[in-house]
């Protein structure tokens, strides 16, 4: 048996229809979107629009074009960030932030950016209250992540937007962790900015990911060159989303994108996280006879997303990972997981957690499988 159980990082496998809209885009299709006026090109502008228009049905956005593709959230958070900011401006985050949204205000930082990192408490979760007294006159944006890549804690995202727009602060989410898990609505939920990489829960190829821009927001563009559009001028298109995915696009990862989209339409998005769920239950129940076992984020299993994450006392989380791949075929993620103030938070530096992020294909014998190699590892660690 191989198993897979790194979803968070990136989710494999992907389904069936994912794996054919990507050979169709690249064997019959062939052709740059919005560069040509022939046939192919044609119907890669229409697959292009198709997925725009797939995300913004998950997503509840009510007007396609607010939505920009990018390579991953990595792209999405740095045109979020560095396309709206300038020098003076404040900035609220939060001590669980990934690296990919940490470094980019950090850069800000150096060049003028105010920068205010909200302490989370022990299991992950951001008290809000702690975020309306860190507002300023002149803080133009709070930045969180939907779900915690460590812990899974899922943050109050509806009473930040609230403290958010009552400050007139645009609300950044990173929906890294819960883009395809969780049920996102832009609009009632007050989220100006969403970014969400297109290869994790939205189960399409790698090298996809997005960004929505709030209809109110003037985004400043990060890459020019070519767009296929305004091609007389020397100057940057400032027309979304065009203006914003310069350069020619992967598109065989949208198609991709779409159908694994269609997928999570099509299944359910609340069944296929119940599903989850239902396995990390599982799992934390195989876990939990194992001497010196940890697991962190929220108590309440309902606050956390879909993975788990845990230590076992005297184990190390890398080399129980090691064990688990060349023992077992087992593939999990430990160490620090590209959020080193979250591991502060949570009381797991310098050794890190070990993560298990099950996927839509998971099945319960597996999870079975894997909590029995747990055990035996920690067992054989431990002699
Ligand atoms: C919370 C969070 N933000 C951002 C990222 C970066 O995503 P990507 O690899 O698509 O750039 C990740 C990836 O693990 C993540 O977990």
């Amino acid at each position: 048996m191989s198993v897979y159980l790194d979803n968070a990082a990136t989710s494999f496998p992907k389904p069936e229809s994912v794996y054919q809209a990507v050979e169709y885009a690249m064997r019959q299709v062939g052709a740059s979107p919005g560069r040509g006026g022939y046939q192919r090109s044609l119907e890669a502008s229409r697959i292009m629009f198709r997925a725009r228009e797939a995300v913004a049905g998950l997503f509840s956005i009510p007007d396609s074009s607010r939505i920009i593709f990018t390579h991953n959230a990595t792209g999405a958070l740095n045109l979020a960030l560095h396309g709206t900011l300038l020098p003076g401006d404040h900035v609220i985050t939060t001590s669980m932030e990934h690296n990919s949204l940490m470094r980019p205000l950090y850069s800000l930082r150096d060049a003028g950016l105010e920068l205010t990192i909200v302490q989370a408490g022990p299991d992950g979760m951001v008290n809000p209250d702690d975020i309306h007294s860190a507002l300023r006159p002149n803080t133009r944006m709070i930045a969180v992540s939907h779900v915690s890549n460590v812990c899974g804690a899922i943050q109050p995202i509806g009473r930040i937007a609230a403290i958010c727009h009552e400050a007139g602060a645009m609300f950044l989410v990173d929906a890294a962790q819960s883009a395809g898990y969780l049920k996102i609505d832009v609009v009632s939920e007050g989220i100006d900015l969403l970014a969400a990489p297109g290869h994790k829960g939205l189960l399409g190829p790698p090298g996809t990911g997005l960004l929505y821009v709030a209809p109110h927001l003037r985004l400043k563009p990060i890459l020019e060159g070519g767009t296929g559009t305004d091609s007389t001028s020397l100057e940057q298109p400032l027309t979304m989303p065009e203006g914003f995915e310069t350069g020619t696009l992967n598109l065989p990862g949208i198609a991709g994108l779409k159908a694994g989209i269609d997928f999570i339409l099509e299944k359910g998005i609340e069944a296929l996280f119940q599903h989850e769920r239902n396995l990390l239950e599982q799992a934390q129940s195989g876990l939990r006879p194992i001497p010196g076992l940890t697991i962190y984020g929220p108590e309440e299993s309902s606050l956390r997303g879909s993975l788990l994450s845990f230590t076992i006392t005297g184990v190390d989380s890398s080399l129980l990972a090691a064990e688990l791949d060349q023992g077992f075929d087992i593939a999990v993620r430990a160490g620090l997981h590209c959020a080193p103030l979250a591991h502060d938070t949570l009381g797991t530096l310098p050794g890190g957690t070990l993560r298990l992020s099950p996927g839509w294909s998971t099945t319960s014998e597996e999870i079975a499988f894997f909590s029995d190699a747990v055990v035996q590892c920690a067992r054989k660690i431990n002699l």
